[in-house]
């Protein structure tokens, strides 16, 4: 059986609490009905994880966008999966193409916050892709096969992992890959997490990122193995959002 398609949405550094009326707009809606088959997640700014889940309830998920690999201790800055949790987060992106370029995160270190999100209770949504001159060396497969075998725990299980594909060059571009190519990818992603979990494996959702919008939506969420969309422009305006979660089969 198919997994339960995930929309998520990360706001990245945008969003102030007078933004919140987007997300007013957006538990409306999954009230009504947007949320009936299919998962729906904002990840909003750590400043205002708490007003979220004040709003979106339990209509729509909350979640962070990083956390430390650490339970708690001297990180000044940081932020435990723990405290995520505390406030009401159900999941916590790590190893974002923006983290790994911003703060040089390696994938052992994307594996361990991966792992402390786990331990925690949270689903970690676990952030793959290739930069543009890595595919035009042709490296595509290889650098997913090394971020996939490097990033994801041992412990793999499918309500509490997500992988998320994201071409680096395809993130706030407009641009995105050929359908044919991620139908090829995510059946390589799906392919290498069967392999090496069996068949838990087949319960990992797959989400594609990079430029999905409205007009897009449709037809990626229709591809084989693409069980959700990792949006982030068009999901800091509810009704973009909404049109994209209402794209998904
Ligand atoms: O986390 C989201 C992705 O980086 C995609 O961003 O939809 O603005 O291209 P985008």
């Amino acid at each position: 059986m198919a997994p339960t398609p995930l929309i998520a949405g990360n706001w990245k550094m945008n969003g102030l609490l007078k933004e919140l009326g987007e997300l007013q707009t957006l538990a409306e809606a999954a009230g009504a009905g947007l949320n009936q088959g299919r998962d729906i997640l904002i990840c909003p700014p750590a400043t205002m994880l708490s007003a979220s889940f004040g709003i979106l309830g339990n209509h729509v998920a909350v979640g962070g966008q990083d956390c430390h690999s650490a339970e708690s201790g001297a990180h000044t800055g940081d932020i435990s999966a723990a405290m995520l949790k505390d406030v009401g987060a159900r999941y916590v992106i790590v190893g974002h193409s923006e983290r790994r370029a911003d703060h040089g995160e390696s994938d052992e270190l994307v594996r361990a916050k991966a792992e402390a999100a786990m331990a925690a209770g949270l689903i970690a949504v676990i952030c793959i892709g290739e930069t543009e001159a890595e595919r035009d060396a042709d490296a595509t497969i290889d650098v997913l096969a090394r971020q996939l075998a490097s990033s994801l725990p041992d412990d793999m299980d499918g309500n509490r992992v997500v992988v998320a594909y994201e071409p680096v060059w395809a993130i706030g571009t407009g641009k995105t890959p050929t359908a044919d190519d991620v139908r090829h990818i995510h059946d390589f992603i799906r392919r290498t997490l069967v392999e090496r979990f069996g068949d838990a494996g087949n319960g990992v959702r797959i989400l594609y990122g990079g430029s999905v919008k409205p007009g897009n939506a449709a037809e990626l969420l229709a591809i084989d193995n693409v069980d959700g969309a990792l949006v982030g422009g068009a999901s800091l305006k509810a009704s973009d959002f909404i049109a994209i979660c209402q794209a998904s089969p």
